[in-house]
């Protein structure tokens, strides 16, 4: 038998350095920024200082009454499920898409997952082909890219256009060798941005996506929070080519509960499929009980409804409320559409920024979170270049279950004031307050 390597044990080789041993996708990445900052929060709010947690997009409210019973009612369901999922849930979301997007799904054409961020991995290390999105971008997308191995390439974006994807900057990139494999990941309502597409700019993203046979994975984890409640997906417009990803975690408040769902079109069902072996070998199935729970979610109705409604009027309260906040300084903020996010530009401060020796999205953040406790993520996160003084500030803390009960209190059609923001988010006012008095400094 052959002895066991001796570098496999860093202490007897201290000459090379156990990180040398790591797969070369994986050596020198960090822990997902977005869990960072919160780590950090974490220990600065353990010294005492007072933190106020803007960083981590995490739902502020609590998940819907009626999940939350069906996941009691389900406690005992102990049972591995079947790989893609337990039929009765592929069957709800199905029907979740065909009457909320009016997108033709089918039972047998959804993947359940322990989370979208989970199956979105899947799909890039099944599908060959290089990652295309738009910059800023969640997070997640690309080191998922980078671990894999794909190639990744970012799309400009304007800030006139509220940084998002152009039908003219897809086709730039998809011309320079147009029948190259390709899969784009557009998120809207958006993380990091809170701005959406409209139908026709959806169609005419569409119309480029078709021409070059583009692979579409539609993001649409924050559909449900549009503050109208008018969010589209792209799926209506290219069905044969869009993945729809969703899943509970945001519209449901239920990011821990892990669950994720994909939607494909029946042409794509190969691509199911070999997801569907990746998964057999990694994860094996989701989570029992909270699948069984999920269906409630799924199938919906008045009580699920009204919670949304609810939980968009609190969102779409606060969001332009902050934004025209900062505006008044000069920062520039795209007014956002849905979500619970905003990507202020404090470029209009970068002398004053500078002369305290800030000069970059990450010197502006740690400063943030040093000087007035507010943690916020550095546009870099997200793709931005180093020295745009861009970040992302997810407007969450605050008590979602009291929100939601004082805007019951309100009468429906009404919208809730500052008077409202100053009682029930007063930690988002008060961050607002100290941000735009520290850049009047
Ligand atoms: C844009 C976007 N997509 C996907 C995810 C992943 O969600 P989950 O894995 O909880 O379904 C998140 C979570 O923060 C997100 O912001």
């Amino acid at each position: 038998m052959n002895a066991t390597p001796e570098f496999l044990y860093p202490e007897s080789a201290p000459t090379i350095p156990p990180e040398t041993q790591l797969n070369l996708n994986v050596r020198g990445l960090r822990p997902s920024a977005t869990l960072a900052i919160n780590e950090h929060s974490a220990a600065l709010e353990q010294e005492g200082r007072e933190v106020f947690r803007l960083g981590l997009g995490q739902s502020p409210f609590p998940v819907p009454e009626p999940v939350v019973e069906a996941l009691r009612r389900n406690a005992h369901q102990k049972d591995y499920l079947p790989v893609k999922g337990l039929q009765v849930l592929r069957e709800a979301v199905a029907g979740y898409h065909r009457r909320r997007n009016r997108v033709d799904v089918r039972g047998e054409d959804v993947l359940i997952g322990p989370g979208s961020k989970e199956l979105m991995f899947i799909l890039q290390l099944v599908y060959y082909g290089d990652l295309v999105i738009p910059m800023p971008s969640w997070v997640s997308y690309m080191p998922q890219a980078h671990m894999i191995g794909r190639q990744i390439r970012w799309v400009p974006t304007r800030v006139e256009d509220g940084w998002r994807l152009t039908p003219d900057g897809l086709e730039r990139v998809c011309r320079e060798d147009p029948t190259r494999p390709r899969l784009l990941i557009l998120n809207y309502p958006s993380n990091p941005t809170g701005k959406s597409y409209r139908s026709d700019e959806l169609e005419a993203l569409a119309d480029v996506a078709r021409r070059y046979r583009v692979l579409l994975l539609s993001d649409e984890i924050y559909g449900e929070l549009h503050f109208d409640g008018e969010h589209r997906s792209i799926a209506c417009f290219y069905p044969e080519g869009t993945v729809i990803s969703s899943g509970l975690s945001k519209w449901c408040g239920a990011g821990g509960w892990r669950l994720g769902t994909f939607a494909f079109p029946p042409a794509l069902r190969w691509l199911l499929e070999a997801m569907s072996v990746v998964a057999s070998e990694t994860f094996t199935s989701t989570s029992a009980p909270i699948q069984h729970a999920a269906v409630t979610a799924f199938e919906g109705g008045e009580e699920i409804d009204a919670y949304l409604r609810a939980s968009r009027r609190v969102l779409k309260a606060i969001g332009p409320w902050v934004a025209a906040g900062l505006r008044e300084s000069g920062v520039h903020v795209p007014e956002p559409d849905g979500g619970f996010y905003l990507f202020p530009d404090f470029e209009v401060s970068r002398s004053r920024l500078a002369m305290r020796g800030i000069v970059s999205s990450e010197q502006l953040c740690s400063r943030l979170l040093d000087d007035l406790g507010i943690a916020m993520l550095p546009g870099t996160a997200f793709g931005r270049p180093a020295t745009e003084l861009t970040a992302r500030m997810a407007y969450v803390d605050f008590d979602g279950a009291q929100a939601l009960a004082a805007a019951a209190a309100v009468r429906e059609g009404a919208a809730l004031d500052e008077s409202f923001l100053r009682t029930h988010c007063p930690r988002i006012v008060t961050a607002t307050e100290r941000l735009v008095e520290w850049l009047r400094h």
